[in-house]
């Protein structure tokens, strides 16, 4: 059995998430076409496939950077007690910034990274997210550009892990709940 068997369904199927990527892109470039250069901001880990998809889409001048950060907790579910493991290498003062995200559930790690960006002074900060948990927010924050909607099941794959495994799938599958029972019940 590899881990391909672990997954109950294809949720976002690979053609399907490259299509609205590309589109993702498209709308990043229209919406940056007059701004200096634009700073990507990508949350890891989860966001690391995302963003390197995303930018081959961009026309305009950008940058990336990377921060990560950490939430306490449970393995499946986040605590909204988060911390910074990894800050950006810059300061964003004057900087029109995106912060690329895999998934916002709860809402608390965003809340996070936007209160703690919005303090360094930057010329705009905006969102955009591959996946939204709606059903699952506890915080609402303001989100620009959102890939997909999708329903409260245990989702990985494109980015998106149980346990650090299954990040490497090229589509965004469900986890059969049989192996979230056995890891969880160790
Ligand atoms: C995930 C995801 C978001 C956060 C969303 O990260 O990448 O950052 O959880 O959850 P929230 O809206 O409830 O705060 P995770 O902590 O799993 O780390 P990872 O990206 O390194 O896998």
């Amino acid at each position: 059995m590899g881990l391909r068997d672990d997954i109950a369904k294809v949720l976002v199927p690979e053609p399907e998430l490259q299509k609205r990527i590309a589109e993702l892109g498209q709308a990043i470039n229209a919406t940056y076409r007059d701004e200096d250069r634009l700073l990507l901001i990508c949350v890891l880990k989860g966001a690391f496939i995302f963003l390197a998809d995303l930018v081959r889409h961009l026309e305009i001048r950008h940058e990336v950077d990377f921060m990560e950060i950490s939430s306490y907790g449970a393995q499946t579910e986040s605590t909204g007690v988060v911390r910074i493991l990894l800050d950006l290498a810059q300061s964003i003062e004057g900087r029109h910034v995106l912060i690329v995200e895999d998934i916002i559930d709860s809402g608390r790690t965003l809340d996070y990274i936007t209160r703690n960006l919005g303090t360094r002074g930057p010329a705009s900060l905006r969102v955009c997210t591959l996946l939204s948990k709606p059903d699952r927010r506890e915080i609402e924050v303001p989100v620009d550009l959102v890939g997909f909607e999708v329903p409260d099941e245990f989702v990985v794959g494109y980015g998106l892990d149980f346990a650090e495994e299954y990040r490497h799938l090229p589509f965004i599958g469900v986890l059969r709940d049989e192996v979230i029972q056995a890891r969880i019940g160790k």
